[in-house]
């Protein structure tokens, strides 16, 4: 890695940092779009969601060029730019010589001012910081999940979320469900009101554990960690925020984005191997989110190997209840005595989620229409945390207690020794 100990802590600890070293011009109303029909586009973060994410933005517009690209780590960049410039059909479009290539965790800063869009794909932990700095430099943005690991995060991305609002620049999430056909449709139904109220919701997320990379020589405990990112909950959030948040923003989106006034999570790590690569998460939570007036939602996942895999989420509402499984695909709304009422077409129109997330980016920026997604990005990570926050301590959490905490995870230094934390143990925080 090029940078030093010093910027790796400035990068990821200054709360001020938004903007900071970055060269601004001053701001015109709509971001840096140049009038030409070229469209240049930075991709932070070159791992396997940032390398589909630039072929998706180059597939959106013709006029989208990838313009400079960076890592934390150089054979990351090297992998994802080999894989680009591979692909037939994109590589005229694939501009990123030496000079627009910028590695270490603070290399957003030298790929701002570069662009007109930027690709936001990196390790969920620098999310908050990435953001804020992307829209001081006044850029529009695609940006993956989570957005952010802890509460201190979570205001951050408020503040950013309300910056890239009043400067008029578009910013979408990577909450890729909520750009896929057939869940448009059945969600816009159950808002719509098909179910009548929606008085309870049960969701899972079953799925195996995610792969580790074994430690290189002359990586530092650091470097070890963010190879390993998906298993630091200080890097990831844990599992809950890392990868079942999609499910929690489903429940998100159809209680209508209303904030859940407390919940009770519980979980634990059996399974996984102690192993220092397998970090220090959990392997499998359920939280129960309490709503006002009666609603109760509750989320179930675990990465377990060899068990029953499964990603549903069943809404019930006073008139009836939905079904939704996106692996399936199914999507279906029947009333209580059994009859389908409302079905997605089996010849229903189906086109692939990531790719439709880039169309509605470049297309807003075309059309001049900002698109801000913000605000469910913000609270489906929120939602997350404050369940994981409470599993952890073993405690009851409310949303204010959650949107209001000091809760930092990033840990006080990032030089060696940094040793792999035992997983909390409910009831044992103070
Ligand atoms: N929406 C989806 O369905 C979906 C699917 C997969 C991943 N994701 C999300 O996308 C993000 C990336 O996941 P991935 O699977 O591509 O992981 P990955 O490990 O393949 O890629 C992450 C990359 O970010 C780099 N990185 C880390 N810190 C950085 C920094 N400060 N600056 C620049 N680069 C940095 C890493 O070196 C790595 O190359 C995660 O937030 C993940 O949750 C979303």
């Amino acid at each position: 890695m090029q940078d030093t100990e010093e910027s790796r802590r400035m990068f990821i600890k200054a709360a001020a940092m938004a903007g900071v070293g970055v060269a601004l011009s001053p701001f015109p109303v709509w971001g840096s779009t140049p009038a030409n029909d070229q469209i240049k586009v930075g991709l932070v973060g070159c791992g396997g969601r940032g390398s589909g994410a630039a072929a998706q933005a180059l597939a959106a517009d013709k006029g989208v060029v990838i313009w400079a690209m960076a890592d934390a780590f150089r054979d990351r960049l090297d992998s994802s730019l080999g894989n680009l410039l591979k692909d037939e059909k994109n590589k005229d479009r694939v501009l990123v010589p030496s000079d627009r290539q910028f590695v270490g965790l603070d290399a957003i800063d030298q790929l701002l001012p570069l662009v007109d869009v930027v690709l936001l794909c990196s390790t969920p932990s620098f999310r908050p910081r990435q953001l804020a700095k992307a829209v001081a430099a006044g850029k529009h943005i695609f940006c993956e999940k989570p957005v952010c690991v802890d509460s201190v995060g979570y205001r951050s991305v408020q503040e950013s979320v309300r910056g890239a609002r009043e400067k008029g620049l578009s910013l979408v999430s990577g909450f890729c469900w909520r750009s896929a056909g057939p869940e448009r449709a059945i969600y816009g139904e159950i808002l719509g009101g098909r179910l009548g109220e929606v008085v309870g919701i049960s969701a899972t997320y079953l799925t195996g554990p995610l792969g580790t990379k074994a430690r290189q020589s002359g990586w530092s405990d650091f470097d070890f960690q963010l190879r390993n990112w998906q298993h630091f909950a200080w890097l990831s959030g844990d599992h809950l925020v890392e990868q079942a948040v999609h499910s929690v923003d489903k429940i998100n989106w159809a209680m209508g984005g209303r904030h859940p006034t407390k919940c009770t999570g519980i979980g634990s790590r059996y399974c996984r191997e102690d192993v220092p690569e397998r970090g220090d998460i959990y392997d499998n939570f359920s939280v129960i989110y309490e709503y006002e007036n009666g609603p109760r939602c509750v989320l179930t996942t675990r990465q377990q190997a060899n068990c029953y895999n499964n990603n549903d989420d069943w809404i019930n509402g006073t008139k009836g209840y939905a079904w939704v499984n996106g692996w399936g695909p199914t999507h279906w709304i029947k009333d209580y005595s059994g009859k389908t009422i409302w079905s997605y077409p089996k010849d229903g129109s189906t086109p692939d989620m990531y790719q439709v997330e880039h169309d509605t980016l470049f297309k807003s920026i075309r059309d001049r229409r900002p698109v801000n997604e913000g605000e469910f990005m913000a609270d489906s990570c929120l939602m997350a945390i404050m369940g994981r926050m409470s599993a952890y301590s073993g405690q009851q959490v409310t949303w204010d207690e959650a949107a209001t905490s000091g809760e930092d995870l990033t840990p006080s230094s990032l030089s060696d020794p940094m040793p792999v934390q035992k997983a909390p143990k409910p009831g044992a925080m103070s």
